[in-house]
C-alpha cells in the first residue's frame, strides 16, 4: 500500500541519538520522556531541521524513518535488533517487491527492519501465537506504516506458523525468503520448506548452539543447503578522555546464532 495522504509524523530527537514520535494534530498528547503537550501547538512555526527546546530538553526537529520508530517502539518479547535483521536482510536478498514469512512476530522487531526494505510492492506475512504479542506488534507496525513513505502490504496472522501454507499461497504464492524466530524453530521446517520457491531461503534465528544444530539438522534433512550458519559479532569503540579512540566498556553480548539455508532443486534420479 502506498500512503496517499500521511499523517505528519515527525521526530524530536536529542543529540545523542534518543528520539520522541510525534503527530502535528490538535490536542493534548503524552510522550514519554517529553510530558504532556498539545503538538500542533508546541510545533507552531517550527520546521524539520529548526532546534525546539521542550521542558530541559533541546531538540532537533526530523523527518522520522526506521531508527526513530524503532526507539519509540513498545516491546514485550524480545526483539531482533538492527545488527542481525541488517545482516539476514543482505545475504537473503529482501528487498522491493520481496515475498517474506517472518515469526514468531512478537513485537515487530525484525518485521520493521523487513517493511522498511520491501517498498508498495512486497508482501509480508507475520504469524504470532501470542495475542498479547501480536497486539503490540501491530501497534509499532501501524506506526511504522505512517512514518515510511512505502508499506508492503502486511498480513498479522495470530496462529501457529507451522500452519499458514494455505494462506501463504493464497496471499502471494511461493516466498522469496522465511524467518522463524521461535523457541523450536527446527519443528516448523517442514511445513515452511516447501512454500518455498527454487533460491528461495529459510533462516533460522537461534539463542543456542542446541538449537543451531537441531535447525541445521532439519534444514538438510528436508533437502536445503546451508549457505550461512554463525554469529555476528559486533563491538562498539568509544572516543577516549584522553585523545584518540578504544573499544568501548559495552560488553560483546551475544544475541543469537543465525543459520541461512536456501532451497535447490532435488537430484535427478537414474
Ligand atoms: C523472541 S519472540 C519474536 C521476536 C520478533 N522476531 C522480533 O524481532 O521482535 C518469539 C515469539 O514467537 C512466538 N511464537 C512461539 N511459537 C510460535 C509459533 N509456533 N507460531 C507463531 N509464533 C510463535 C512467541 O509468542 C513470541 O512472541
Amino acid at each position: 500500500m502506498e500512503n496517499s495522504e500521511p499523517a505528519e509524523w515527525l521526530a524530536l530527537r536529542e543529540d545523542d541519538g534518543r528520539a520522541y514520535l510525534l503527530c502535528r494534530a490538535p490536542g493534548e498528547v503524552k510522550v514519554k520522556g517529553l510530558g504532556r503537550f498539545d503538538a500542533e501547538e508546541l510545533l507552531r512555526g517550527y520546521s524539520v531541521g529548526d532546534r525546539i527546546t521542550v521542558g530541559q530538553k533541546s531538540l532537533t526537529i526530523v523527518a522520522p524513518s526506521l531508527p526513530e520508530a524503532r526507539r519509540n517502539m513498545a516491546r514485550r518479547a524480545q526483539v531482533i535488533g538492527a545488527k542481525d535483521s541488517g545482516f539476514l536482510i543482505s545475504w537473503m536478498g529482501i528487498g522491493v517487491g520481496s515475498r517474506v514469512l517472518e515469526g514468531g512476530h512478537g513485537s515487530g522487531g525484525l518485521a520493521m527492519h523487513l517493511a522498511n526494505v520491501m517498498g508498495a510492492g512486497g508482501t509480508l506475512i507475520s504469524v504470532e501465537s501470542r495475542s498479547e504479542h501480536a497486539e503490540v506488534g501491530r501497534k509499532n507496525m501501524e506506526r511504522l506504516s505512517e512514518v515510511l513513505p512505502e508499506f508492503p502490504e502486511w498480513h498479522l496472522v495470530e496462529g501457529d506458523i507451522s500452519s499458514v501454507g494455505e494462506l501463504v499461497v493464497d496471499k502471494c504464492g511461493m516466498l522469496d525468503a522465511a524467518i522463524i524466530d521461535i523457541a523450536e524453530p527446527w519443528g516448523v521446517i517442514p511445513d515452511i520448506e516447501p512454500l518455498l520457491r527454487a533460491g528461495g531461503r529459510l533462516a533460522c534465528y537461534c539463542p543456542t548452539t542446541i538449537q543451531l544444530e537441531k535447525c541445521w539438522e532439519a534444514a538438510e534433512d528436508r533437502g536445503l543447503v546451508v549457505e550461512w550458519a554463525g554469529e555476528m559479532i559486533e563491538r562498539r569503540w568509544v572516543k577516549a578522555s584522553r585523545g584518540g579512540v578504544r573499544p568501548g566498556n559495552t560488553p560483546i553480548g551475544h544475541t543469537a546464532f543465525l543459520l541461512i539455508s536456501a532451497k535447490v532443486a532435488s537430484i535427478e534420479e537414474e
